[in-house]
C-alpha cells in the first residue's frame, strides 16, 4: 500500500474533485498505516477519542485529506501543515507554495468526504439520512421560512429527503463561507425544483448569490451530499465525485 504518484493530478479553476471514503471494513493494517501519516498533535488527539467510531472517523478523515492533497502537489502526505480560521475552518499553512489548493471536509456515520479545488471557495456536507433525528422538531430552528413551508408541504414519503436536501445545502454554503453558525440560518435559503438549487439571501447574509453553484448527490442509499462552489467569474464549475481508499492509487467514479 502506498501513494507513490504524488502531485500527478491537475486541477483547473472551477473544477471540484470530491474524494469519498467508506468507513466500513477499514482493516487494522490500513488503520496502522494511516496513523503513521498523522502529525504528533493529530496522533495525540486520536488517542483521546474514547468512542471507537469517532476515533476511526477522525483517523480516516486525517488520512484522506493528507493523501488527497498529495495527489495534487509533490508533497509527502505527512508533511502538510494546517491552521484553522477563527471559526474552525482548516486550511493549508505549509508548504506555502500549495496554499492555493482549497479543501473542505465532512464526515458522517459510514462516510468521509474531502472536496478539493484551486483558487475558489468550496464547501461540502455529507449526512447519513438514516440517523435518528426528529426532522419535524428540528426544521423550525434550522430552516428559513420558505424552506420550512416547502418542507411542511412535502408528503410523508418525501419529507426526510427534503429535510436532508436543505440541511446539506445549507451546511455546504456555511462551510464554503467558512464562518460557521455565525451566518444566521434563517438569513439565507434555497429554492429547489430547477436544474440546480438556487441560493437566496437577505441583508443579514450579504453575498452575491449568482456567484455560487450547488450540486447534490447521493453517494449511497444512506447518504446525501451537497457541494457549494464559487468559481472565478466566467468559469462554469464542475464536480467529479469518486470513491477512494486513502493511500491507494486507484479511485472509482461515484
Ligand atoms: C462547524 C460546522 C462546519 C460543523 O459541521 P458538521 O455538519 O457538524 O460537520 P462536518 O462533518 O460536515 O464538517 C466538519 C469539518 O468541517 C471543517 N470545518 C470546521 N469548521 C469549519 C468552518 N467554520 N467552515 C468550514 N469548514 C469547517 C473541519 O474540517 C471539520 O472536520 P475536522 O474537525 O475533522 O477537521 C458547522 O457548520 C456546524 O457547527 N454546524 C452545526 C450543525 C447545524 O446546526 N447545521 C444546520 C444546518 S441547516
Amino acid at each position: 500500500m502506498g501513494l507513490t504518484n504524488t502531485g500527478s493530478l491537475q486541477l483547473q479553476a472551477g473544477h471540484v474533485d470530491v474524494w469519498l471514503t467508506s468507513l466500513s471494513n477499514v482493516s487494522s493494517s490500513e488503520a496502522s498505516a494511516y496513523l503513521l501519516l498523522l502529525s504528533e498533535p493529530e496522533q495525540a488527539q486520536w488517542q483521546r477519542f474514547l468512542v471507537n467510531d469517532a476515533r476511526l472517523q477522525y483517523l480516516v478523515t486525517r488520512a484522506l485529506v493528507r493523501t488527497t492533497l498529495s495527489r495534487y502537489a509533490d508533497v509527502p502526505a505527512r508533511a502538510w501543515q494546517f491552521e484553522t480560521n477563527a471559526y474552525g475552518r482548516p486550511h493549508i499553512s505549509q508548504p506555502l507554495a500549495s496554499c492555493n489548493l482549497r479543501f473542505n471536509l465532512s464526515n458522517t456515520t459510514g462516510l468521509v468526504a474531502c472536496a478539493v479545488a484551486i483558487d475558489c471557495e468550496i464547501g461540502i456536507d455529507v449526512e447519513n439520512t438514516t440517523r435518528t433525528v426528529d426532522t419535524d422538531e428540528l426544521a423550525p430552528s434550522v430552516f428559513a421560512p420558505a424552506e420550512l413551508a416547502d418542507f411542511r408541504e412535502a408528503g410523508l414519503e418525501d419529507r426526510r429527503d427534503r429535510f436532508f436536501s436543505y440541511w446539506t445545502l445549507k451546511e455546504s454554503y456555511i462551510k464554503a463561507r467558512g464562518m460557521g453558525l455565525s451566518l444566521p440560518l434563517d438569513a439565507f435559503w434555497f429554492e429547489l425544483g430547477g436544474a440546480s438549487p438556487l441560493l437566496c439571501v437577505t441583508d443579514r447574509c450579504p453575498d452575491i448569490p449568482g456567484r455560487w453553484r450547488f450540486y447534490q448527490h447521493a453517494p449511497t442509499d444512506e447518504h446525501m451530499m451537497a457541494v457549494a462552489v464559487a468559481a472565478p467569474q466566467g468559469v462554469e464549475p464542475s464536480i467529479h465525485p469518486r470513491w477512494v481508499t486513502p493511500m491507494s492509487l486507484i479511485a472509482e467514479s461515484a
